[in-house]
């Protein structure tokens, strides 16, 4: 069988064991990104060798940023372009594969240095809206332009330049919540001369934020968390970066062994940066026994978790400010949803329809698929759990995460669950077949 088709089976026996998850996506982004514009040599640790996160550490090369040795085992170093990047005549060409994060960031960079670049991506990133960065970007004094054959969308045509707004501070309201879109901007206002402020109506992940004051260029944060404000020309000086374990990789694990009754399971290393955790006090909340065993803060805290089987698992609702903190864990929270008793209520979370597929549609017609019976929304669904789930073949729609959770669900389905068009797995979890392997075994 090809590696873009998987399959997994109704599952008699508890997960068990111990695994390391790899490195957090999000932060793997930011230190190639850091790392690649700081003057001087960082060291960087445990970083997600994934094809996404290994396409934004190519970019930062095209830039000028060293790397030694070629990354992969995950450890190496980074020497940054200190500011300048090295000039060429032709446009430099990026190519983001998958990645949102990588096309956002980057362009955020890109507007505010003395480069000519294109960025380009796969069919899904050219579909995804890019006029979230377009706007603030431009209002900021950036040249950069919509290529793609639909409006808003990429490639993206750069002219990058020094950006200054010396008479007035440059201050901009979000209109979604978005962490790149946050970032892209900031990014750019470090990079720019004059005061920078953005303002968010939810709360974000913060790695940007963080990662920005572990290279030395602090962010000042309204009580609230909402606004944000930064002085421009910052001076990034390299630094150690040791990437914790991506919470979004062992949501797969929480859940699975939420579900998989006699599992007992731990994760160890995993970030727990609370703008990424929602999902621990929402499976709480429906039953599940999850316990954080340690925690350690460093630039991001991380810590080790034990997860066992809930017998009395039952559905809740979702709040709305629960959503950003857990977008990216929804399509694996469904699945959890459709094996507990009762129902549960996921609105205000039309941005899912923005992902790497369309990922209420995908999970809607997935789960139906295999014998749930839920409601869709425009901005969301309703899953009433609790209906015996039956293996069946699924697309995966090329969109990782919903390869991995429908491999989950196939653990708790009649029959077999072959889900097809998989190979993206490799943009987050490049061993999560190994890590499957290992827990059901
Ligand atoms: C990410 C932010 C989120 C998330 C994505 C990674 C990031 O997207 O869904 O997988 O690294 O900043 P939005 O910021 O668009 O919500």
């Amino acid at each position: 069988m090809s590696t873009d088709t998987l399959t997994s089976s109704l599952h008699h026996y508890p997960l068990r064991g111990d695994i390391t998850v790899p490195g957090d996506k999000s932060i793997s982004h930011r230190a190639a990104i850091l790392a690649g514009l700081a003057r001087g040599t960082s060291r960087v640790s445990n970083f997600l060798c994934s094809s996404d996160c290994l396409n934004t550490l190519a970019a930062m090369q095209q830039l000028g940023a060293t790397v030694s040795p070629a990354p992969n085992p995950s450890s190496f170093s980074v020497t940054g372009i200190g500011g300048s990047p090295s000039l060429s005549q032709q446009p430099i060409a990026i190519d983001c594969g998958n990645s949102g994060t990588e096309m956002r960031l980057l362009a955020g960079v890109l507007s505010a240095l003395p480069v000519h670049a294109i960025l380009t991506g796969d069919s899904s990133l050219c579909s995804r809206p890019m006029g979230r960065i377009i706007t603030p970007l431009s209002a900021m004094g950036a040249q950069i332009k919509d290529r793609g054959e639909r409006e808003g969308c990429a490639p993206l045509e750069i002219n990058g330049k020094k950006l200054a707004f010396t008479e007035s501070p440059f201050d901009y309201t979000m209109p979604v919540a978005s962490a790149q879109v946050k970032s892209a901007i900031l990014l750019a206002g470090m990079l720019a001369e004059g005061q920078t402020t953005v303002r968010q109506r939810q709360k974000t992940r913060d790695h940007t934020e963080r990662m920005l004051a572990h290279f030395g260029h602090e962010i000042s944060t309204s009580p609230d968390g909402l606004t944000l404000t930064e002085n421009g020309g910052a001076r990034l000086q390299a630094t150690d970066i040791s990437i914790p374990g991506d919470f979004s990789s062992a949501a797969f694990w929480m859940v699975a062994a939420c579900v998989q009754p006699g599992s007992e399971i731990i994760l160890r290393r995993v970030g727990l940066n609370p703008t990424r955790t929602a999902l621990i006090h929402v499976l709480q909340r429906m039953g599940a026994h999850i316990e954080v065993l340690s925690q350690t803060d460093e630039c991001e805290p991380y810590g080790d978790l034990c997860v066992s089987y809930s017998p009395e698992f039952h559905g809740t609702d979702i709040r709305a400010d629960e959503i950003p903190n857990l977008i990216d864990e929804i399509p694996v929270l469904s699945v959890a949803a459709a094996c507990a008793q009762g129902d549960t209520n996921i609105r205000n979370a039309a941005e899912l329809r923005v992902k790497e597929s369309d990922r209420i549609k995908t999970v809607v017609s997935n789960l139906r698929a295999m014998g749930a019976n839920v409601v869709e929304f425009d901005d969301g669904m309703l899953i009433h759990g609790g209906a015996e789930l039956c293996g069946c073949t699924l697309d995966s729609f090329g969109d990782h995460r919903i390869a991995m959770s429908f491999l989950i669900a196939g653990l708790r389905a009649k029959g077999s669950t072959t889900l097809l068009h998989c190979k993206n797995i490799d943009t987050s979890y490049p061993n999560f077949s190994e890590h499957f392997t290992l827990l059901t075994r």
